[in-house]
């Protein structure tokens, strides 16, 4: 099936050199029998327990991220570092819901459940993504209203109704979208230009403020219950 440290990472979202040290300290068991072979090769009725907690193997994983700049959202890329090079995981279908681009930071979901990845982005599904958006010019009041009714933005149609509201000298756009490049396009087409953003919520899910540019963790069992309509 799988090595034992890709086991214990799978189920228990460690690290392979913190599922290492777990098997190092004697943690984890194979029945009764302690095992210290990192390499072990797990067998589908083998019972692995840590602690004597027997694990259970999870079909698929869920990961937030909160995006850092710099890095672009691809599986892979030859030039540039990826968002899949934060993340110690070693299943191979990873792959991130959506895209933000290299320059915008905050809440990336990663996920090996295609179902998900698919439904999350599905534009009838229309899953609110929150921004904070800094501009290079004040967003004046009527440009507000023009984010928030609709705008053209040089597609076929203008974008769809958005909720725009300020915070300090920032805006906080919500859009019910994900065309490419969208919030940036919706400021240029105010004549303004975006010089900072951040994405602060995806459906259900928030940017856990807790998480510093480029670190990740599972998905809590609260916010898998909040996105169980899309699994
Ligand atoms: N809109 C953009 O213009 N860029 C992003 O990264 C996300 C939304």
């Amino acid at each position: 099936m799988m090595r034992l440290d890709g086991y214990l990472c799978s189920c228990k979202g460690v690290t392979r050199s913190e599922a290492k040290k777990l098997i190092k300290e004697k943690r984890v068991k194979i029945g009764d029998t302690v095992v210290n072979d990192s390499s072990y090769h797990v067998k589908e009725d083998d019972i692995i327990k840590l602690d004597d907690e027997i694990l259970t193997y999870e079909e698929y994983i869920y990961i937030i991220l909160n995006k850092p700049a710099g890095y672009v959202t691809a599986r892979n890329d030859e030039r540039q570092s990826t968002v899949m090079e934060l993340i110690d995981e070693d299943r191979k279908n990873l792959s991130p819901v959506g895209r933000l681009d290299i320059d915008t930071e905050g809440l990336l979901l990663i996920t090996d459940n295609g179902k998900l990845n698919h439904n999350m982005l599905s534009p009838s599904k229309h899953v609110d993504k929150c921004y904070l958006v800094r501009c290079a010019r004040d967003v004046s009041d009527e440009d507000m209203n023009a984010l928030r009714n609709g705008i053209d933005i040089g597609d076929d149609k203008p974008t769809l109704p958005a909720k725009c509201e300020r915070f300090g000298s920032d805006i906080l756009l919500t859009i019910h979208e994900g065309r490419f490049h969208q919030v940036k396009r919706m400021l240029l087409a105010t004549g303004n230009e975006v010089v900072y953003l951040k994405r602060l919520s995806f459906g259900p899910l928030k940017l856990d403020e807790s998480l510093r540019p480029g670190e990740s963790r599972r998905l809590t069992k609260e916010e898998l219950g909040s996105i169980k309509d899309y699994l």
